[in-house]
């Protein structure tokens, strides 16, 4: 038997359910729709808004998210936030970046060992180091880094404008760190030279041309869309690639019948629930960082306002430089 309490949820959260019905069956949506019925209640209490990245799990993304986007939107809406506490549902970057540009305000992240395999791939002293190696060449930082890497950096980009950035420095050669895919997949769209490093995201890392041959096989007609973390050659035989917010907008322009997005799993989801005229062949590369970050944990921070974020001044003055710049140029 249904107790009333969990009753009395699934009425109230009858509607966004149907919502997400495609992607979650009846029996999770139980285990859920309590934590989504807390989270509403202490976001009104606590003057609280809960950021989600694109690759939040659907009942996170659709159920409770105000914000929602790839890291490049989430930075620029970040800069607009009215609420006295953020939540990020996304990763320990992301939230450091929400707090350099809101240092006025509360951000939490429900789980602090949401990491991230290219933020842990380069120090502030390799980045001394890489400038030692090329002087008055300048540092375009990819945002998926920590912020004391950030403050040494010239400016930031995300996947989403790495080529505006990198080509608006008027310069014949940078330095992009610390995503080796990206910094090729930029280097093939531009003229300027890029020095690279070697840090490598340990998702779309795993993407290979034979994955795009198999699904070409097993679904012909397929439209397939790459990350730019994703190797060089797994980017040239793809039909478009983009930012996850750029991929989201292609397959909401193009309507292709069927697509498969070479990204995070919940991604599918995700834009499966916006673009239902659309079938997706779902590879199942799940970042473990990502999720880390659950409804029962977003609950939890709202309800003891843990783990705050926070980055020391020092830092976070010439980071914040950083990111600000990044955001003026795109
Ligand atoms: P986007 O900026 O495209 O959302 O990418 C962030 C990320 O972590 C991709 O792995
Ligand atoms: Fe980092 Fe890759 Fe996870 Fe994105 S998907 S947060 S780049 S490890």
């Amino acid at each position: 038997m249904v107790s009333s309490t969990l009753d009395d949820a699934l009425r109230r959260n009858a509607a966004l359910y149907e919502h997400l019905k495609p992607v979650i069956s009846e029996n999770e949506w139980a285990t859920m729709v309590e934590d989504i019925d807390a989270i509403v209640r202490l976001k009104k209490e606590r003057n609280a808004v809960i950021l989600a990245h694109n690759y939040m799990r659907p009942e996170i993304f659709h159920g409770v998210a105000d914000v929602r986007g790839d890291s490049l939107a989430l930075a620029r809406k970040a800069t607009a936030i009215q609420a006295d506490v953020v939540v990020m549902a996304g990763v320990h970057f992301m939230a450091e970046t929400v707090k350099l540009l809101n240092p006025s305000r509360t951000v939490l992240i429900p789980d602090p060992l949401a990491g991230c395999s290219l933020a842990d791939s380069i120090t502030p002293e390799d980045v001394h180091a890489l400038r030692a190696q090329y002087p008055g060449v300048p540092v375009v930082t990819y945002v998926n880094t920590s912020a004391a890497v950030k403050a040494v950096s010239d400016l930031c980009c995300t996947s989403g404008n790495a080529k505006k950035i990198v080509e608006s420095l008027n310069v014949p050669r940078v330095i992009m760190i610390p995503d080796e895919y990206l910094a090729q997949n930029t280097a093939r769209q531009t003229k300027v030279e890029i020095v690279t490093w070697k840090g490598h995201c340990e998702v779309h890392e795993r993407f290979t041309p034979d994955d795009i041959r198999l699904f070409r096989e097993q679904t012909p007609g397929v439209t397939i869309l790459a990350h730019p973390e994703c190797p060089p050659s797994v980017v040239e035989g793809a039909d478009y690639t983009g930012s996850t917010a750029d991929m989201m907008r292609w397959i909401n322009e193009k309507k292709p019948e069927k697509a498969v997005l070479l990204t995070e799993g919940s991604m599918s989801d995700n834009v499966s629930i916006q673009a239902p005229q659309t079938t997706f062949i779902r590879p199942c590369e799940l970042c473990p960082h990502m999720k880390r970050i659950t409804l029962a944990g977003i609950r939890k921070s709202l309800e003891t306002m843990e783990t705050k974020v926070d980055v020391p001044e020092a830092l976070a003055e010439p980071a914040r430089r950083a990111v600000e710049r990044m955001i003026a140029v795109s």
